[in-house]
């Protein structure tokens, strides 16, 4: 099925956050440890950074939105200079396995090149039960880029 991929704005962040929502109950202990979603605390941060936030929604024909993704930019010298993280990738189940995925993708690279990024990181959970997920990235490009660590400040 056809789906267009256009910019969604903090006013309709609403459907981010549901669909942000579902990826954590289907990451379930693989997803972050903060659990539940502070939405009125996402939304403030999100209102707040709205320049710095890039979120992509993919709409079927009749508008519904059927996958999301959210892309920030980052910089570091070993990168020589900007370039992008993706943070959340999300398609709803009924709509998998038919280019949903591969339209977000392909809208996040030619956002990255038009902002001159010289490389889009994403990171995706380890264990087996995702491995099709690590597949996806790999059939879009991506390649390891070693492991990630965290430290929490609240
Ligand atoms: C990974 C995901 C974003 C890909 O979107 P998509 O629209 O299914 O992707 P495409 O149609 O372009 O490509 C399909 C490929 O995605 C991969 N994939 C990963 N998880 C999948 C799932 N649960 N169902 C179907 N395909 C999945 C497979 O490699 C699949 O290829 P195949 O059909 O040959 O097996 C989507 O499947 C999804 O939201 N999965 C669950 C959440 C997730 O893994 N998010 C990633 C961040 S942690």
């Amino acid at each position: 099925m056809p789906v267009t991929v256009e910019r969604l704005g903090v006013e309709h962040a609403g459907v981010a956050l549901d669909m942000v929502q579902r990826l954590l109950k289907e990451l379930g202990e693989e997803g972050d440890e903060l659990g539940t979603l502070d939405s009125p605390g996402v939304l403030e941060a999100w209102t707040r950074s709205r320049d710095a936030i890039h979120t992509f929604v993919a709409r079927d024909s009749g508008g519904r939105p059927v996958g999301i993704m959210t892309v920030v930019e980052s910089f570091a010298i070993y990168t020589n200079g900007n370039y992008g993280i993706i943070n959340e990738i999300y398609v709803v189940p009924p709509h998998r396995s038919s280019g949903v995925g591969h339209q977000l993708i392909r809208a996040a690279k030619k956002f990255g090149v038009e902002r001159r990024w010289t490389r889009i990181d994403v990171t995706a959970p380890e264990s087996d039960r995702w491995a099709r997920t690590r597949a996806f990235y790999a059939r879009e490009g991506f390649r390891l880029a070693g492991p990630k660590l965290k430290l929490l400040l609240s």
